[in-house]
């Protein structure tokens, strides 16, 4: 093994899911219903109308799901925990049958040697908190989601080390509050939708921004006032990112200034505390209602940046006039991955952790996701096939490693996902696992992309 394929000692080679794609139990042992739970139960929303109830009972499976992890060579965990399993409503008395199901799991893995990594919010919003204040478009939603976070932290603090506060910001925001359309080339884009599937406007939408950045900082502030010092606390953001045409620093500048920029509402604040001029102008000049001191707390210092990273946000070259960049638009021909908006460029997984070091400073970075969906089958032989993701696998930890070879300090990957679960909108139509689930047995196979991964976690290396 040539010493340059090699990550940092100590890197940390994990695996991710969410509570509502992989748990199933929707309505066991006391847990209230999400918006998620409303939204899949709603006909015409998801892809076959697939919903979360069973998924892949994750809830009554995890100890098959640890080992499997365990001989993944997993050494971490990114799990979420679900809110209405705690609170029902949202908010009031928390439901203790529903916390004992995360020390259960959070036990499993620590005797398996593998670090729990705790996401508190991973879109599955208690249904009473949509109904009573129109969910993220009320502040209420920013202090109940603090209240709970410091709650949680304070229950499993002995043993959950890691947590992070929201998953992807400007997904559940921009999707569920309106629908997103993503560029996948030629001029073509796909929308996206989320839960609770409304349609607000420009200016609605940056007061839902801010509660959810507010929330972040709230949160922030209430696990460090429950759990024991030394609790490591960030977000996984998934930030769009400019890619620079040319790896040379007119370009590289370029491409840092947009990406600043175009994560205005979300990394660029929590980052820095400040709204930028460009951004308070957009919409109309409408602003959202916020005070310097919610600046101050939703920039509360952090341990460590985490970003999911699928794909490049776009491409940019330097421009003489203001705001010093112009978009290169994504070619009609450009590569793709297998889901629909999957634009594959594995350069964005050096970039993405370079910039947050250039822009931000960034001490510590954990990749929080990355992976691909892909056509996987259980071949006559047995196995799964997925060359493909072993090839997207092999680029894109490529990339990461070149960044921890340039003095990037990232410290960690996980894959997105431990198994095959439900994707949102597209049900379980895309298959993102580097196990396979078959959904109508619950059987799990894993798939060739899980000897890639179990090899390269053994080695902490590029194979
Ligand atoms: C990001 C989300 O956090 C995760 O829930 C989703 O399944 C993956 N991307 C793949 O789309």
């Amino acid at each position: 093994m040539s010493a340059d394929r090699r990550f940092p000692d100590g890197f940390t080679w994990g695996v991710a899911t969410s509570a509502y794609q992989v748990e199933g139990a929707w309505d066991e042992d006391g847990k209230g219903p999400s918006i998620w739970d409303t939204y899949a139960h709603t006909p015409g929303n998801v892809r076959n109308d697939d919903n979360g109830d069973v998924a892949n009972d994750h809830y009554h499976r995890y100890v098959e799901d640890v080992a499997l992890m365990r001989r993944l060579n997993a050494n971490a965990y990114r799990f979420s925990i679900a809110w209405p399993r705690i609170f029902p409503d949202g908010t009031g008395r928390p439901n203790p049958l529903g916390l004992d199901f995360y020390h259960r799991l959070v036990d499993e893995l620590l005797d398996a040697g593998i670090e729990p990594f705790a996401t508190l919010y991973h879109w599955d919003l208690p249904q009473a908190l949509q109904d009573t204040y129109g969910g993220w478009q009320g502040r209420e939603t920013a202090q109940a989601f603090a209240d709970y976070a410091g709650y949680v932290a304070g229950q499993l603090g002995d043993r959950v080390k890691h947590y992070f506060t929201i998953n992807e910001f400007a997904s559940f925001v921009e999707g569920g509050y309106r629908g997103v359309d993503v560029p996948v080339g030629g001029g073509r884009t796909v929308h996206l939708g989320a839960a609770p599937g409304l349609a607000l406007s420009d200016a609605e939408l940056k007061q839902v921004r801010h509660h959810a950045v507010l929330g972040h900082g709230l949160a922030v502030q209430a696990i460090r006032a429950q759990a024991p010092a030394g609790t490591k606390v960030g977000f996984a953001e998934n930030v769009r990112v400019a890619v620079p045409i040319l790896d040379i620093p007119e370009h590289v500048r370029a491409a840092e200034a947009a990406t600043r920029d175009r994560n205005a509402g979300f990394m660029t604040v929590l980052l820095e505390g400040r709204y930028t001029d460009e951004y308070l102008a957009s919409a109309g000049g409408r602003t959202p209602r916020f005070t310097e001191d919610e600046l101050q707390v939703i920039a509360s210092p952090l341990d460590f940046v985490g970003i999911n990273v699928y794909k490049p946000g776009w491409y940019v070259e330097p421009a003489d006039e203001p705001p010093g960049y112009h978009d290169i638009p994504i070619n009609a021909s450009h590569p793709k991955m297998h889901s629909s908006w999957h634009v594959f460029d594995p350069e964005v997984l050096y970039w993405a952790p370079r910039q947050m070091q250039s822009i931000w400073a960034a001490e510590s970075i954990f990749i929080t996701e990355n992976g691909c969906s892909a056509s996987d089958v259980v071949a006559d032989d047995g196995r799964v096939h997925d060359s493909d993701r072993v090839m997207f696998l092999r680029a894109c930890l490529g990339q990461l490693q070149r960044a921890t070879a340039d003095g990037v300090p990232v410290h960690g990957y996980f894959h997105w996902s431990a198994q095959d679960n439900f994707e949102w909108m597209d049900g379980f139509g895309e298959r993102f696992g580097m196990i396979y689930v078959d959904f109508d047995t619950l059987e799990r196979t894993p798939k060739l992309s899980a000897d890639w991964f179990r090899e390269a976690a053994r080695r902490n290396a590029v194979v």
